[in-house]
């Protein structure tokens, strides 16, 4: 890239085509905030490069919204349907009341016994795969522990799992080059319509999950209406899944293109946590979040009108050099939980607890089953914006 050309970030092809990590050196060091116009009469938007910035812009929920879409796809073309309604799309006072619900789905009770299947699940799967010869670790194994997980917490029936998991890949499979976007928006339709059912069938049965809890516990003295519930479980699937997935498979990768990390991690020279904490802030799943100003303000020194979009390049953040010296290593034994990779702020992560133990369960799988881990093949890279990571991972364990 030469100086001063910019990329253009509204474009999927853009994120394969290009090492952004990369661009965004170049662009933290000289445009640091930019006005980002966008093709066609699609709106413009602000770029956010530099960490303090970016963990400043997410404090400021108050000014920032996130009402009208967290995505900038999204946001360049309406407002999110959610709108209002799903936790992640809502802005206070009504995100803390549904926050406060929310988290309940996340009491220690509830993930106690679900940490425990991550686990025992995590082991088996890593079991299977070892000495096998080339496998293809996103299909074998990294597919095969956040729904599941995302199930267990929902309490969903064994039943109704395979059909889930159906709508879920076909709801995802935008995120390709081959956009059939009528076929996801109607498998997105038909997750909605499911826990809509589900939330019917548990309001007059309740029983001690998390779904008759989320149906049958006031905010702000009503219940949630069944579209409510049922936007606020596939919430769950759509924070918890695909990221969850993308750091596995990510860290994966990591660990093959660096085995004296590997080593490290295996001899205990590295612990466990800090491991996760390097994986996660190295692979980045969702590398930008977005807002709205709702009054003219400024970062950085520069001026933003009210209404504009503002993009928070979480990618560069992770990347920064003056919190992450050298970051273009993977240093498993650095101090790296400052990341950003779960955002910051009143809209932090709701599932980083669980994201982590499922990292951790992994890693954990690895260290005691695996002595060595190769690439054998070519990773294919998620088609997205948005989302960073790989669909396929051709490796061997031995
Ligand atoms: C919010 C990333 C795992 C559910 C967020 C945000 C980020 C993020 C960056 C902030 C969004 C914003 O500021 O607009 C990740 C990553 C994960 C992960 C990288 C895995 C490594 C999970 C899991 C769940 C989950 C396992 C649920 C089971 C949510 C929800 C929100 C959220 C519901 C909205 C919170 C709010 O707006 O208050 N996630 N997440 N995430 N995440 Fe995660």
């Amino acid at each position: 890239m030469g100086a001063g050309e910019f990329l253009d970030l509204t474009d999927p092809a853009t994120f394969v085509r290009h090492e952004p990590r990369d661009y965004w050196q170049e662009i933290r060091s000289q445009h640091p905030i930019y006005w980002h116009d966008s093709p066609g009469d699609l709106p413009g938007f602000w770029v956010v490069t530099r960490f303090s910035d970016i963990q400043t812009a997410y404090r400021n929920a108050k000014f920032l919204s996130s009402a009208r879409g967290t995505v900038l796809d999204v946001l360049l073309h309406g407002n999110d349907s959610a709108s209002g309604k799903m936790l992640a799309v809502t802005d206070r006072p009504r995100h803390q009341q549904l926050r406060n619900l929310m988290l309940r789905a996340f009491s220690p009770k509830v993930l106690g016994p679900v940490v425990e299947r991550v686990e025992q699940r995590t082991r088996s799967l890593v079991a299977s795969v070892v000495d096998v010869g080339t496998f293809d670790f996103a299909a074998e194994v990294a597919e095969h522990i956040p729904m599941t997980t995302i199930c267990d917490l929902l309490s969903i029936p064994d039943g109704d799992r395979a059909e889930l998991l159906r709508w879920n890949k076909l709801a995802l499979s935008a995120d390709s080059e081959e956009v059939d976007d009528l076929d996801s928006l109607i498998a997105r339709n038909d997750i909605v319509s499911y826990f809509m059912d589900l939330a019917k069938h548990r309001r007059e049965n309740p029983g001690d999950d998390v779904i008759t809890m989320i149906a049958s516990t006031q905010v702000d003295g009503e219940l949630l209406s069944d579209e409510e519930v049922a936007l606020n479980c596939y919430s769950l699937i759509l924070g918890g899944d695909e990221s969850s997935r993308m750091s596995a498979i990510g860290g994966v990768k990591a660990l093959a293109e660096n085995p004296g990390q590997w080593a490290a991690l295996r001899a205990g020279v590295a612990s466990l946590d800090d491991a996760v904490e390097e994986v996660l802030r190295w692979v980045t799943p969702a590398m930008h979040f977005a807002r709205t100003a709702l009054i003219d303000l400024e970062i950085a020194g520069q001026k933003i009108r009210a209404g504009d979009i503002v993009t928070l390049w979480n990618t560069s953040a992770n990347d920064d050099e003056t919190v992450f010296p050298d970051p273009r290593t993977f240093d498993l034994a650095r101090k790296s939980s400052k990341h950003l990779t779960f955002g910051h702020g009143p809209h932090f992560c709701v599932g980083a607890f669980l994201g982590r133990a499922e990292l951790r369960a992994l890693l954990s799988s690895l260290a005691e089953s695996v002595r060595s881990i190769e690439l054998d093949g070519n990773p294919s890279r998620i088609y997205s914006n948005f989302l960073f990571g790989y669909s396929s991972l051709p490796v061997n364990f031995r």
